[in-house]
Parts: structure tokens; sequence; C-alpha cells
């Protein structure tokens, strides 16, 4: 490859004023590239902060359309559900998982009435209902792999029959994809996404996500037995494709930053799309760091976010959804 040499070539020539900056990005990142996910809790009137992710929400369904319709003005396209369920709804089968009155489904009826364009998706693991925190069911210690996707596909099934248009398994079973697609058909429902968490990692963190879940406190052990392994690169691209020939309509890589690697390998090897988690974690070391003053908020923001379009990410899962809006509608 021929390559320029000063001082014919001044590389700073590109770099010197905006609109040329402008004319020569090679990433953009934009309202489109955006998900939001959203922490719902039982009750009414409520809206509580989360300590540990200052700025972020847990808001009970009759505040939810009003809390989320600023993202949807904004023309956000996704929202992600997560429910905060109660204790005494948690069993050893999570079995709260597939009640069609869980505070999932009631959040996808109500949201769909006010916002029936906007994309909502479920998350499909058994750890928000389960009362020790897990993925999936145990049996003699161990996370049972078969049994376990029976009940993934039973509640697969109960949040499509209340509205959620994508389905997100995050809970890391072997040949949860292909079951859950299978189950999907069979039931005349195939127009209903499946993003997979193909490559999700056991990360210290996801420890904010579990505060706001109250999973922290009731999980027993970690979860190295089913989430990846941070050594691991090759082992994601065998998730992926497996989980491209299970029938995922595109992947997840989580966490976000800290995996960008990750993002790229899969890139140069896949042409499916590829959605990238900054968890709560994430959001955390950065909010604390804007809020000491030690970082700048929306500078901050928007080149991190940018990041993961470079790396080659299609689209974001990222608590600054809302903040990242807003500062892309004031450019
Ligand atoms: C549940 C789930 C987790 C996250 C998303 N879905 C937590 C976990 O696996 O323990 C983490 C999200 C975040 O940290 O923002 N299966």
């Amino acid at each position: 490859m021929m390559i320029g040499k000063f001082p014919l070539t001044r590389m700073r020539r590109n770099r010197s004023s905006t609109a040329i900056r402008r004319l020569v990005a090679e990433n953009t990142f934009s309202i489109d590239d955006l998900i939001w996910p959203v922490f719902i809790m039982e009750g009414t009137g409520i809206e509580t902060e989360i300590s540990s992710m200052v700025g972020i929400k847990r808001v009970s369904i009759d505040r939810l359309p009003s809390y989320v319709e600023p993202a949807v003005q904004l023309g956000l396209p996704a929202l992600a559900l997560f429910p905060v369920t109660p204790k005494k709804n948690r069993n050893p089968e999570g079995s709260e998982a597939f009640n069609s009155e869980n505070l999932i489904c009631r959040a996808a009826r109500t949201l769909k009435q006010y916002f029936p364009d906007i994309l909502l998706m479920g998350d499909i693991a058994l750890d928000p209902y389960t009362d020790h925190g897990h993925d999936g069911i145990i049996h003699n210690k161990i996370i049972v792999n078969d049994k376990t996707i029976e009940i993934l596909i039973k509640q697969s099934l109960t949040q499509v029959q209340a509205g959620i248009d994508v389905l997100a398994p995050s809970d890391m079973m072997d040949g949860r994809i292909g079951a859950i697609r299978q189950a999907l058909d069979q039931a005349g429902q195939d127009r209903i996404l499946i993003m997979s968490y193909a490559a999700k990692y056991a990360s210290a963190y996801y420890g904010p996500f579990r505060d706001a879940l109250e999973t922290g406190e009731l999980l027993v052990g970690d979860k190295k037995t089913y989430q990846m392994d941070p050594a691991n690169r090759g082992e994601a691209l065998l998730e992926v494709e497996m989980d491209i020939q299970e029938g995922a309509d595109s992947v997840i890589i989580k966490p976000g930053l800290p995996y960008l690697d990750i993002v790229r390998s899969v890139r140069d090897r896949f042409e499916i799309p590829i959605i990238s988690y900054q968890v709560s974690g994430e959001y955390s070391m950065l909010m604390n760091a804007i809020h000491q003053g030690y970082l700048k908020k929306d500078q901050t923001i928007l080149e991190t976010l940018l990041c993961f379009k470079r790396a080659g990410a299609n689209a974001i899962i990222t608590y600054f959804a809302l903040e990242a809006a807003k500062l892309l509608s004031q450019r």
C-alpha cells in the first residue's frame, strides 16, 4: 500500500475545520442506534432512584408512559424491559416468568397502548424470578440446561402474547435459541425477533444491575458455569456462529467497553447485526466520575457511544440512551 510522506502529506489538513472533519468522519452514531433499558416495579406512583446508578430509576407501570415519553418523542427505536419481581413472587423454578400477569407482560401491554410503534425487548432468563438469583433452575447444585430451556420457552411465548416484539435470551443456556425459535414457529409467531445474548461474559460489571433488580443479595455463588470466561475470545465466535445457525436475528455482546475487541472480531467474521450492551457497572463508573466533576458529561457520553460504532456495533443498549438522544437532538 502506498502511503503519503511528510511534508507532501500533512494528516492535520483533514482535521483543520469542523466542516472537513464532518466530511471525513468514518463513523457516526445517531438515535437510531440506541436501546434504553427500563426497570419496572410493582406499586403505583413510584419512581425510585437506584443508588448505584445515578439518574436511573425503577418505575411503576402507571408511571411508565410518562417516564419513557421523552425518549419516544425524540425517536428512540427500542426499549429493553427489566422487571423488579417482588420476593414473594420468586421461587426455585422462577415460575413467575410465565405468569401472563407478571410485571413485564403488564408493562408491555401498557406501553403498546401508548406507543404502538416502539420496539419492546423482553429479557429471557430466570434470574429476576428465582429465589436463588440464578438464570436457570438448580438440581443437585447444578444449573440444569435442558430443563431450564423448557421454562424459557414458556417465558418467551408468554411475553410474545403480551406484545413483546424482540426476545433477548440472556441466560446463556446451550441450545436455547434454536429451541425458542422452533417453539415460536410452532406457535405461528414467525415474525418475532430473537436478539441473542450470544457472548455474555461472567462479569463484575453487572453489580449495579443486580442491585436494581434486588437479585444481588439473593445470588448464591457466581454465574461462571454458564456465562463466559472473560479470558476468551475465540469462544465468542463459536457462540455467535451457533446462535446464527439456531435462528438468531442479531447478537448481543456484553459487557460493552471492555469487550469491544470481541465486537470487532465478530464484525470481521459475520454480517449479522451486532448489538453491544454498555452494562450497569460501566454506566456507574462513568456517571460517578461525571458527578465528581472528573469527566465532562456531554463529551464523555458522545465519545463513548461513538467508540461502540467504530468497533463495529450496529446498535448499543445503554443507560445513557435518553441523555444521548437529548444531546443528539441539540446538535
Ligand atoms: C439477566 C441480566 C443481567 C443483565 C442483563 N440481563 C444480569 C446478570 O446476568 O447477572 C446485566 C445488565 C447490566 O449490568 O446492565 N440475565
